[in-house]
């Protein structure tokens, strides 16, 4: 059985997943209500996850936000870190030019390298969920990009 670890910094949305949890009767799940790059700093073993998934990240619109995205090379080093090899990094965005700033970021990192080709978007697993931000942003008439970048 797969053990699956959450991080998430509002609390609201930690009591949603732990209600959820609860209802399904889940036994292979941890929660944090905590900054993610802490967590996996702190707490986490290099070379110990079989799989990261970033789903659909604060895009942060305007130009002079874009600095505030959590996919920057430091961020990208550090889940290489804790990737086991052949591990998978698994993005999503329903924000086409943030999914051009991580196929940047990604094609620009050595430790990995895209499942389909340089810049290649995939398509959409079926085994990801419709998450709640992808429904708006379809909604709102947004592609959906997923990446899925494998530790080398
Ligand atoms: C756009 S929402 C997407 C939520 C969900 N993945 C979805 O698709 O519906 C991004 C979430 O990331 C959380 N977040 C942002 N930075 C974080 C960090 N450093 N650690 C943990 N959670 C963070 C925010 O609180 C927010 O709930």
């Amino acid at each position: 059985m797969r053990n699956y670890i959450g991080a998430e910094v509002h609390r609201p949305g930690v009591g949603r997943v732990l209600n959820g949890a609860a209802d399904a009767d889940l036994q292979n799940l941890r929660v944090y209500a905590h900054d993610a790059v802490e967590l996996l700093r702190n707490e986490i073993a290099d070379g110990s996850l079989a799989e990261v998934r970033l789903w659909f990240p604060d895009p942060w619109h305007k130009k002079r936000h874009n600095k505030r995205r959590i996919v920057q090379p430091e961020f990208v080093s550090l889940i290489a870190r804790k990737l086991a090899p052949g591990g998978l990094f698994h993005l999503a965005t329903d924000w086409m030019p943030y999914a051009e700033h991580m196929f940047d970021v990604m094609e620009a990192a050595v430790e990995f390298k895209n499942e389909l080709g340089p810049r290649v978007i995939a398509p959409r697993p079926e085994w990801r969920i419709e998450t709640h931000f992808e429904r708006r942003g379809l909604k709102l008439g947004h592609e959906v990009a997923d990446l899925l970048y494998r530790r080398v």
